[in-house]
């Protein structure tokens, strides 16, 4: 429990156990009641982070990792539900160089058996979504054992997008739905709606993302969620990937929360004058 004095009035609010000074003081203006259920974030920048200390990029890539950690630790210290970050795309594989694939899949083996001791003690569940038979065995393997030995933490599910590819998910949905529909008595069975579509996506185990992060500053989505950021409220902030932490999260998730979500509809005060003429 952290007390803070305004103005003579002394506030009360709860900054869960862990967080430091500078995050307190950013989760204290937060309303508990309002965080966001299900966080997804674009890491973004490593090149570039290693490109200004003259590093080769994997340099980059392994300051990611430090941020992912400290991420992960501050989203499930402060209860939010689910946190999907974008790893790697279908893209990278095919347009990045054959040693920085193979130097980024070995960076995630190590990650998967090094990070189970943390995700224990932050009772965090992995799992994943993506192609993810396309992926190297020795890696499919490491992913296996890291979801199967933290599947009974109740905490935060923490999903990490491998190989991902929102065009493929919703082929890959398609097909599934229409899978389904010939195990089922034949294509007259066939049903294709939102609710369906929805579950048969590799989220259907997620809500749809409340708040999307985009680090170092692109105003892309990059062929991440497309279908379940429908009416998530984005956040872009120019910091790199590896510099990001849990204070950039709570500043995220601030903004956020000075956000009004309609989902199409009418603002408070626009519904309002609209009742009274
Ligand atoms: C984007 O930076 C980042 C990636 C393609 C890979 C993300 C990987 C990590 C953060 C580390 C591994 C993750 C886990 C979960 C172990 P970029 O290389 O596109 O940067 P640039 O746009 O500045 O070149």
């Amino acid at each position: 429990m952290l007390v803070s004095e305004t103005e003579g009035i002394t506030l009360q609010a709860t900054v869960p156990a862990g967080l430091d000074r500078k995050e307190a003081e950013v989760y204290q203006r937060l309303d508990p009641a309002r965080l966001p259920k299900h966080i997804a974030i674009i890491m973004d920048g490593n090149g570039r982070w290693a490109r200004k200390r003259h590093l080769p990029r994997v340099a980059g890539h392994r300051a990611g990792v430090t941020s992912v950690r400290y991420v992960v630790e501050t989203a499930s210290q402060i209860g939010i539900p689910s946190l999907t970050l974008y790893a790697f795309s279908e893209e990278n594989w095919k347009r990045r160089p054959k040693t920085e694939v193979a130097f980024l899949m070995s960076l995630l083996s190590r990650y998967l058996k090094q990070e189970v001791p943390t995700l224990h003690k932050n009772n965090v569940r992995l799992q994943y979504i993506g192609r993810l038979h396309e992926l190297p065995d020795f890696v499919q393997e490491k992913m296996e054992w890291a979801r199967e030995e933290t599947s009974r933490n109740t905490g935060m599910v923490l999903t990490l997008a491998l190989n991902y590819s929102a065009r493929s998910e919703l082929a890959d949905a398609f097909q599934s739905i229409l899978k389904a529909a010939v195990n089922n008595g034949g294509i007259q069975h066939l049903t294709i709606d939102e609710a369906t579509i929805s579950k048969h996506l590799y989220t259907s185990h997620l809500p749809d993302p409340d708040l999307v992060i985009r680090t170092s500053g692109e105003m892309r989505l990059s062929n991440f969620l497309l279908w379940q950021l429908a009416y998530a409220e984005i956040y872009v902030t120019p910091t790199l990937w590896p510099e990001f932490r849990g204070l950039h999260l709570l500043e995220g998730i601030a903004e956020y929360q000075t956000r009004e979500r309609r989902y199409g509809g009418l603002s408070e005060s626009q519904s309002s004058r609209g009742l009274r003429s």
